[in-house]
């Protein structure tokens, strides 16, 4: 433990804000880190005080008016440097991830990867941020759009994805003109640390050291208080459906955007003519991958009936295989749950199972310490469970007569993040990707629901919030449009041929 903290640079305590300079706690409170795998303590973190707040939004905001005049690949060449250096310590930050949450060394690994290919994007980003021209109707006026820098922008992430949808956010914020003010989940509050000094290293030799600023608190303090704050432009939180609700108030109450990445309730629907082998692997990665903890992690199957029986014995044979056990052991591909809190959610959902005419088929069992089983459950249509998220390792399979039908449970649940078809029948999949077809956010034909590259715009519909991330446009997000009219005549016509004084 000691070695892996020690190879990023951490310490057993640290301070939790980071204005440019850290700074050292006034409340004497601090959030304590403990190893999901083991229970034991990894470190602590100080929680920022009210003053500590202030001096970090009072430097964002003072970085941002230089910043924002910094010329965009100028502005790209820096988070170049971080990608740099993010690539030398890949390894030893991986292994931090996994220490911190529990996820299995090469999905750390893949984490990492998932920052740095962020990172460049954004760098090839920092020459694009391209507005539309448009003819006027007007003799001799020039009409243009361009995109402008929003400010300093609060990112609120989740315990999952400790530094990749922190970085899908910062890197693309930070080309765009922004600043950042963090404040990561209190589950994983060392990666962000490590994070934050990665990248001082290089923003303080750029003179704008507080580009990537850090608060760590509770979300019902420090959440809600960022969210509640004008001087923050835009809002973008991952976490739960509550957690984006409750974020998204309080953002509308003052007119502030919001971004948000929220719960998903994935499902991935089976055809007769599906290749059986390919989608229970899929299947079996996308459910008990990050032992079923990431947003896109799928929760459901719809099989047609004719293949039914055969897919349910190929994914219960795929799911005996499954190892689980410390997660820095290159054959466990299971690691621990977060806490104790998400156990009890696995138990509470695997005890709702047969009140609610479901079957086990297979696993079911909570293990020692955060450990559960990943677990196949026979779902009839409409199970109350099926309609709602629970992070843990939960496969709910369901038997469907047709496309059709497979579509409409898909589109029923509340969520709309992420979803797939395995069919070798274009037809069928181009049906399922029609504007009759799914209804989410990320749509796919032949892979599973979760493990998006980081170049498309990552997000969903209905409560897992409307927001994109990530690749693509999304980089609109973090920036204001304005619209310029250039009148380079002597006349002076107006729109619509309205006439006023001549
Ligand atoms: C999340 O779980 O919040 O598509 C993000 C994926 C990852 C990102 C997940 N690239 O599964």
């Amino acid at each position: 433990m000691d070695k892996i903290l020690k190879a990023v640079g951490v310490a057993a305590s640290e301070p939790g804000s980071f204005s440019g300079t850290w700074l050292k706690s006034t409340t004497k409170q601090s959030i304590i880190s403990y190893s999901p795998q083991t229970g034991q303590k990894i470190g602590q973190v100080g929680i920022s005080s009210d003053s500590d707040y202030e001096v970090v939004l009072e430097k964002s905001r003072e970085t941002f008016s230089r910043w924002r005049m910094t010329p965009a690949p100028q502005r790209g060449e820096l988070i170049r440097q971080i990608a740099d250096k993010f690539r030398a310590k890949k390894k030893d930050l991986a292994n931090l991830i996994s220490l911190e949450s529990g996820k299995i060394v090469s999905e750390a690994e893949g984490e990492v990867q998932e920052a740095i290919d962020v990172a460049d994007f954004a760098v090839g980003l920092s020459r694009q941020l391209y507005g539309l021209s448009m003819h006027s109707e007007r003799l001799l006026h020039r009409m243009y759009e361009q995109w402008h820098p929003l400010g300093p922008v609060a990112v609120i992430t989740a315990f999952n994805f400790p530094l990749a949808v922190w970085a899908w956010n910062a890197f693309i914020a930070a080309v765009c003109g922004d600043t950042v003010v963090w404040k990561p989940s209190e589950e994983t509050p060392l990666v962000a640390i490590a994070a934050t000094k990665i990248c001082e290293e290089v923003t303080s030799s750029h003179s704008v050291p507080a580009l990537f600023c850090l608060l760590n608190g509770t979300g019902s303090t420090l959440g809600k208080k960022l969210a509640a704050d004008s001087r923050f432009p835009l809002v973008s939180a991952t976490g739960s459906c509550a957690m984006g609700k409750s974020v998204a108030e309080a953002v509308a109450k003052r007119l502030g955007k919001s971004l948000l990445e929220l719960g998903g309730n994935n499902a991935i629907i089976i055809l007769k003519d599906a290749n059986l082998n390919l989608a229970a692997k899929s299947v079996c990665f996308g459910a008990a991958g990050t032992a079923g903890q990431r947003c896109t992690s799928t929760r459901r199957v719809l099989v047609e009936k004719e293949v039914h029986d055969v897919f349910v014995e190929k994914l219960i044979s795929l799911y005996k295989t499954l190892k689980i056990g410390d997660p820095f052991e290159s054959a466990v591909l299971v690691g621990p749950l977060i806490n104790a809190r998400a156990v009890d959610n696995f138990k509470k959902a695997i005890a709702r199972v047969s009140k609610e005419q479901g079957i086990i088929l297979y696993g079911g069992n909570a293990l020692q310490g955060n450990f559960v089983e990943p677990s196949l459950v026979s779902a009839p249509k409409n199970m109350p469970l099926t309609f709602e998220e629970t992070f843990a390792p939960i496969l709910f399979i369901t038997k469907v007569d047709s496309l059709d039908e497979a579509i409409e449970i898909n589109n029923a649940v509340p969520q709309g993040l992420s979803s797939s078809i395995f069919t070798d029948s274009l037809q069928a999949s181009e049906k399922f990707l029609s504007a009759a077809g799914s209804d989410c956010g990320i749509a796919n034909v032949n892979i599973g629901t979760s493990g998006a590259e980081i170049g498309g715009a990552f997000g969903g519909e209905k409560e897992s919030g409307g927001g994109r991330e990530s690749g693509s446009d999304s980089w609109k997000s973090y920036m204001r449009r304005q619209t310029n009219t250039i009148n380079w005549g002597d006349g002076l016509p107006l729109a619509q041929g309205v006439k006023f004084i001549d």
